[in-house]
């Protein structure tokens, strides 16, 4: 029987924080038996923010070694740099003439990154979103693994791709989004109120990849918590809680077994064996990054040759597509 079909992708802008590793790319090497997967460096969406190009590209090689550290065999998976498949663009500007502008402007990423980026509010930031589901149709992907940020993305990619298939017949697969049920949102470890980010200014609100044990330790010995001391999940204790999925998903005990645990310790003890156990977690992955990094040819290699299997498998659904359009082959 044919597996099926798993697409994902992470934007190479900065380095990559504990969110996205336990709210994406922990998932993708557990899936990774399981189904035929692409995982891409999505380059092409970086740039809808400004980026020096030396940045963007040591960024896009540092990220790329990230994905094979943490577990995923270039052999078994299919690994590579968007920009090198030139199929995502095609299909992204096709795409765009079937989305609307009002579900464009429903999309919660970019009316916050429009505020964020004020001076430079792109029509890349604004059709973003018809990329990312070319991205995924292109490759007749039934799911997704992604964190809950991504989940609108998701949303209107299905409403595309159901849209097209109205107009043209069943050309493109449906995709289901697979989110974590826990770990799927990492907050800040500043601010647990919002998301943590791989492109915030402020580096003690996030835990990066590459962190040393020492600065992993300080950064959730700063931890903003509560002045409540009680380890447990709650509402009105975002930052506790947030520690609580962390602790969870680094030991993969259940959040209740981690509560107990803790219960009747203190605050500062319990932070410091989360900053422990991320700190020990990371260690071999970190290890394997610095192995990759040292050999800047090979990794190049192994992207290109992604490159080549992802384009392979991307055109035969660009063929019916354009077919389906009346481009004349
Ligand atoms: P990006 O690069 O912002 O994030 C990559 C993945 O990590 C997840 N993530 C988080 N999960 C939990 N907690 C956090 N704090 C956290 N931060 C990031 C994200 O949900 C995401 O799954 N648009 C996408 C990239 C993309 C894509 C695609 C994804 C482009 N095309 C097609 C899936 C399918 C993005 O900006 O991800």
């Amino acid at each position: 029987m044919t597996k099926k079909i798993i697409f994902s992708g992470i934007k190479p802008t900065g380095i990559p924080t504990l969110g996205s590793l336990l709210g994406a790319m922990s998932h993708w090497e557990k899936l990774s038996s399981e189904y035929n997967c692409l995982y891409s460096v999505v380059d092409l969406h970086a740039i809808t923010i400004r980026q020096e190009p030396s940045v963007l590209r040591d960024n896009g090689r540092n990220l790329f070694a990230w994905l094979i550290a943490l577990g995923l065999d270039p052999d078994k998976n299919t690994l590579y740099y968007q920009s090198q498949v030139p199929a995502h663009a095609e299909l992204g500007w096709i795409l765009n003439c079937y989305a609307y502008v009002g579900e464009l402007n429903r999309m919660t990423q970019f009316k916050d990154k429009s505020a964020k980026n004020a001076d430079n509010i792109n029509a890349g930031l604004y059709t973003y979103p018809v990329l990312q589901t070319a991205d995924i149709v292109l490759f007749q992907a039934n799911l997704v693994p992604i964190g809950e940020d991504q989940r609108q993305h998701l949303e209107l990619c299905r409403d595309i791709a159901e849209r097209f298939n109205k107009i043209y017949g069943e050309i493109f697969t449906i995709p289901e989004a697979y989110v974590p049920p826990v770990g799927a949102r990492i907050m800040g470890l500043q601010n647990p109120e919002n998301k943590m980010s791989k492109s915030d200014d402020n580096p003690n609100d996030c835990i990066y990849l590459s962190d040393s044990t020492d600065v992993i330790i300080k950064k959730f010995k700063r931890a903003v918590t509560d002045s409540d001391n009680t380890i447990r999940t709650a509402a009105e204790k975002p930052g506790i809680s947030n520690l609580l999925s962390i602790y969870s998903c680094v030991t993969g005990k259940k959040v209740a077994d981690c509560e107990a645990e803790f219960d009747g310790k203190g605050y500062g003890h319990f932070k410091q064996a989360v900053g422990e156990a991320v700190a020990e977690t990371l260690k071999p992955y970190q290890e394997k990054h610095a192995h990759l990094m040292a050999d800047i040819a090979t990794l190049d290699a192994i992207a290109a040759k992604g490159a080549e299997r992802a384009a392979n498998m991307a055109a035969p659904t660009l063929k019916i597509v354009k077919e389906a359009i009346g481009f004349i082959n």
